[in-house]
């Protein structure tokens, strides 16, 4: 086609996309239902990834938890099962890539075809990239970015079979803003959203419309996995809000999730402001956790 003729189809496709995302905004957005689902959650056992498995145990999903903690994951799955939800609870360390596949074999020999997989399971070691240790580095990268890597490679054949499932990724702000004394983390998460955005590409290239996708990228939540964070603009979110956003975000096949939304705002801010204002409002946003620093390991 004429090279014209294709902008011109690229300016009416752009004007219609935005006049089709403002009538959006005054129809009611069409949830699905995820009753009888088979969803599985890594990490299941404790924060984010407990509370999601009690709001698809709600909404008449059945269950795969997994964590490596057995005790935790067995709590969860007992609160499941008091909602009415099929459950099962394996223990499983997402940072064992055999480990991954053998409990997915069980998991497709047992119980069934996974439909909805949230990958959930995440460490952090917050500390200055030379006081990080090697063994550090190599577990938020193993359960952090691999892990969803190894799960999706398990269960995403069903699902391109039946044209027919979900992947979430729990990412993180810090997986499109840059965090000092987060460096392996923030590179972990940062993979994260790229596998998200790679793969929903690659999805939509192969033509598996029925296969979606959500990534959830929340600030600080009041789990205890970051030691006590504090923001000057901004507030540490709940568990419950952030899961209320997630699974808004899921019914309704929403792509990328922030939680709060303003940081697609910042997203722009940080391509547009010139560096010494950048700078500067970082410091009034005035961020802070406890990290170790100036502690350099050797290894
Ligand atoms: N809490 C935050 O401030 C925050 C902010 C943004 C994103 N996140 C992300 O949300 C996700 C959940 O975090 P959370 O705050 O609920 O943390 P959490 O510590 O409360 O829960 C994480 C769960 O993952 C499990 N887990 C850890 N390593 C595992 C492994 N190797 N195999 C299996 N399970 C393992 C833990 O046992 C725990 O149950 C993580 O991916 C995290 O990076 C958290």
């Amino acid at each position: 086609m004429n090279l014209f003729v294709e902008i011109l189809l690229f300016l009416v496709t752009l004007i219609y996309s935005y006049l089709e995302a403002f009538v959006k905004l005054f129809i009611p957005v069409k949830r699905k239902s995820v009753s009888g689902e088979l969803v599985l959650i890594t990490g299941a056992g404790h924060g984010i990834g407990r509370v999601t498995a009690l709001e698809f145990a709600k909404r008449q999903s059945r269950l795969v938890l997994w964590d490596i903690s057995k005790h935790n994951v067995e709590e969860t799955a007992t609160e499941c099962k008091r909602l009415g939800a099929t459950v099962q609870a394996f223990v499983v360390d997402c940072s064992k890539r055999e480990e991954i596949y053998s409990a997915a074999e069980k998991v497709k020999q047992e119980i069934g075809d996974v439909s909805i997989l949230v990958n959930n399971a995440g460490v952090i070691t917050a500390a200055d990239f030379l006081s990080t240790q090697d063994h550090q580095i190599e577990r938020m990268f193993e359960v952090n970015i691999l892990a969803h890597m190894w799960t999706t490679k398990a269960f995403l054949p069903t699902m391109m079979e039946n044209n027919h499932g979900h992947i979430v990724t729990v990412a993180s702000a810090a997986g499109h803003f840059a965090i000092s004394y987060m460096v392996t983390y923030c590179s972990s998460k940062f993979a994260a959203v790229g596998f998200h955005k790679a793969l929903t590409d690659e999805l939509s290239t192969l033509g598996k419309d029925g296969i979606k996708t959500t990534c959830l990228c929340p600030v600080f939540v009041n789990t205890g996995f970051v030691k006590n964070p504090t923001a000057r603009l901004g507030k540490i979110l709940e568990i419950e809000e952030v899961v209320e956003v997630l699974m808004e975000g899921i019914l309704t096949n929403k792509k990328m999730v922030f939680v709060p939304p303003h940081q697609s705002v910042a997203l722009l801010i940080e391509r547009l402001f010139p560096e010494r204002a950048l700078a500067f409002l970082k410091k009034l946003t005035n961020v802070k956790f406890d990290a170790v620093i100036g502690q350099r390991s050797t290894q």
